[in-house]
């Protein structure tokens, strides 16, 4: 290996020391047993700069047999001076005709993520041109997917990562990726993960308690076996981004814009709040999220009034046609918040009520304690409810609204740490809509935070890419701090967040 000179400022020096110390040796909390990174369109292994996971090419690959796919092509994606210059985003896989991908993987639970950089690759595949369906293990994943249209929708951010969660059957041999060209189109990819995932993270365990059915008295809605799910939206409710390395052990990205579809009065009076309250899983599996989105929060404002007067609103875009899951995070961060009774709040979700007595204290005391330890509850939002919109985007509403009896309560006020929402299967398998798929806003950038790295070779290489990424996460912070005026306060020091020089565009797509 050739030496590796970088030149070493004492503030690199820090922050590999940093580094160093933050990314230790500590072993991620879940480890998938399965974990297949493919880096579609390229030969032999590259640590990637996006994620810092090895991903493996296609070409020669017992992934992808030539035969089922010899009419494709592949080819350097054109020079991009963003997300698009990262593994597995520089290479592509490209077809007028059906190919396929043959991953003989173990039964369970399984993420599959594909990723996409839409570009001209060359003058036989314009970006315009791109039309394709996916297919994986019985499930249509996405129909007539124009991956241009849906990087434009919000435009800057070039590549795409598109998450999808089923179970795959051990009567099935192989777990099959197929993409379909839709009529005059081409298909591609750059990039397939496949994960396994510790199971019943967002299926329902047959014995559990599944999830609130919204609109129906009691009821709980079970995620079986034979839905599969696709992550719309995954936010660390008033905290900063957590990347894919930070996870616990699953590589998501939890992003941190949950302003962006705050309803104008929310964002006006809200508060984004950190703790450094040391958290205590004694309710949940500590693989669930990672501690970050638990430490940080979204509450109602100083004024029991002004609390009262309004709703905390979130309003996420969503296709009508499909049905919901809608998990909420909790976790009583406050440290003087400690007894049942302390912050009951209401919970709204398509405004339906979805919890009258929302208190986490009392969701999770254990042993007498209830601060400091996480909790989610699970939402289920069937199709009718927003069924009845005419076609195209619909607002799904998350409010929460502070007591307005003050003897049922010692504090008027609300709190949400984190969110996901994932559309659920039609009931013909389905997931894909004829319009353009919902967008991830998610800055990218936070996937080129620092990781601990699981299967690397180089500690140089390692090292390099902490300082750098230490770098880019301080420069991605200020961005964002000079961006969205955001102020996330540590323990006890309360600021409002002041986000009137947001010039984000619009989260909600324009048709
Ligand atoms: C769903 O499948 C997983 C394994 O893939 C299994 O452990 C779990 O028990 C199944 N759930 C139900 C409700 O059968
Ligand atoms: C995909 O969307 C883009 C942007 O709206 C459009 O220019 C292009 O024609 C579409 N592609 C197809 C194949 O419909
Ligand atoms: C996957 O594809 C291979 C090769 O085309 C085929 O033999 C196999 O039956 C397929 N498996 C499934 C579950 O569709
Ligand atoms: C939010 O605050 C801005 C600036 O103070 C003000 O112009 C705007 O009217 C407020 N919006 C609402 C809904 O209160
Ligand atoms: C709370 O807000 C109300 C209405 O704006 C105001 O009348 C009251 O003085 C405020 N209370 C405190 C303690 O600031
Ligand atoms: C909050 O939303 C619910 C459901 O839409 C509504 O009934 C309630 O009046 C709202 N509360 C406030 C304070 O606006
Ligand atoms: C927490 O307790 C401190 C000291 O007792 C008090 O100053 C502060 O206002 C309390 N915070 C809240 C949110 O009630
Ligand atoms: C909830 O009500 C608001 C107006 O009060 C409306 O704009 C929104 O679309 C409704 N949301 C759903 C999912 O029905
Ligand atoms: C709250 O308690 C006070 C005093 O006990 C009582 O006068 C009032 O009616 C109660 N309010 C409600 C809404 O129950
Ligand atoms: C209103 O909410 C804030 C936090 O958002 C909380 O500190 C305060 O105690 C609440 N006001 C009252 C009087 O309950
Ligand atoms: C998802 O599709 C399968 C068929 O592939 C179906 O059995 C299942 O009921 C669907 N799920 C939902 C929520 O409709």
């Amino acid at each position: 290996m050739k030496p590796i000179f970088i030149p070493l400022y004492p503030s690199s020096l820090f922050l590999l020391f940093v580094t160093l110390l933050v990314a230790g040796e500590s072993a991620p909390i879940y480890s998938p047993s399965d974990d297949i990174t493919l880096n579609c369109g390229s030969s032999g292994d590259t640590v990637s700069n996006y994620d810092f996971q090895t991903w493996t090419g296609d070409i020669n690959s017992k992934f992808f047999p030539e035969a089922v796919g010899s009419a494709s092509q592949v080819e350097q994606a054109p020079p991009s001076s963003s997300m698009g210059s990262q593994v597995p985003f520089t290479t592509a896989r490209l077809s007028y005709s059906e190919f396929t991908y043959i991953f003989p993987v173990s039964p369970g639970q399984k993420f599959i993520r594909l990723y996409f950089f839409p570009a001209t690759y060359n003058v036989d595949f314009d970006r315009s041109k791109s039309l394709f369906s996916v297919k994986a293990g019985g499930y249509r994943l996405l129909k007539d997917f124009n991956a241009s249209l849906s990087s434009t929708v919000y435009d800057g951010y070039e590549t795409l990562l598109r998450e999808f969660c089923l179970n795959f059957e051990p009567d099935q041999r192989s777990l099959n990726i197929t993409f379909t060209p839709s009529q005059g189109g081409y298909a591609f990819i750059n990039g397939i993960e496949i994960m396994s995932m510790p199971t019943n993270l967002y299926h329902s365990a047959a014995q559990g308690d599944g999830a609130i059915y919204l609109g129906s008295s009691d009821s709980r809605y079970y995620v079986e076996n034979n839905t599969a799910l696709e992550m719309i939206f995954r936010i660390n409710v008033g905290g900063s981004p957590v990347s894919p390395n930070e996870d616990t052990g699953m590589y998501r990205t939890w992003d941190p814009i949950d302003e962006l579809y705050l309803d104008d009065l929310s964002r006006n009076l809200s508060i984004a709040r950190r703790y450094n309250t040391p958290l205590n899983f004694a309710r949940i599996p500590n693989y669930i999220a990672p501690e970050e989105v638990y430490r940080t929060g979204r509450t109602m404002g100083g004024n029991s009034t002004i609390n009262k007067s309004y709703n905390l609103t979130w309003g996420f875009p969503v296709n009508p046609d499909f049905s919901y899951l809608v998990r909420l995070h909790f976790c009583e961060i406050v440290p003087n918040f400690t007894a049942a009774r302390d912050r009951m709040f209401q919970i709204f979700i398509a405004n339906l009520t979805a919890e009258l007595h929302a208190d986490i204290i009392r969701w999770t005391t254990e042993n007498g304690k209830g601060n400091g330890i996480p909790i989610y509850r699970d939402y289920f939002v069937p199709v009718p409810i927003l069924g009845t919109q005419k076609k195209g985007f619909v607002i799904l509403s998350v409010a929460l609204q502070a007591n307005q009896d003050d003897n049922q309560t010692r504090y008027n006020d609300a709190i949400l740490n984190g969110l996901e929402i994932f559309k659920l299967n039609d009931t013909d398998g389905n997931l894909g809509g004829p319009i353009p798929e919902l967008p991830n806003v998610p800055p990218k950038v936070t996937s080129e935070s620092s990781r601990n790295s699981k299967k690397k070779s180089t500690p140089m290489l390692a090292i390099l890419a902490g300082v750098v990424s230490a770098l880019l996460v301080l420069s991605f912070l200020g961005f964002l701090v000079f961006r969205l005026g955001r102020k996330v306060k540590d323990s006890n020091s309360s600021h409002r967040t002041t986000t009137s020089t947001m010039t984000l565009r619009s989260p909600y797509p324009s048709h």
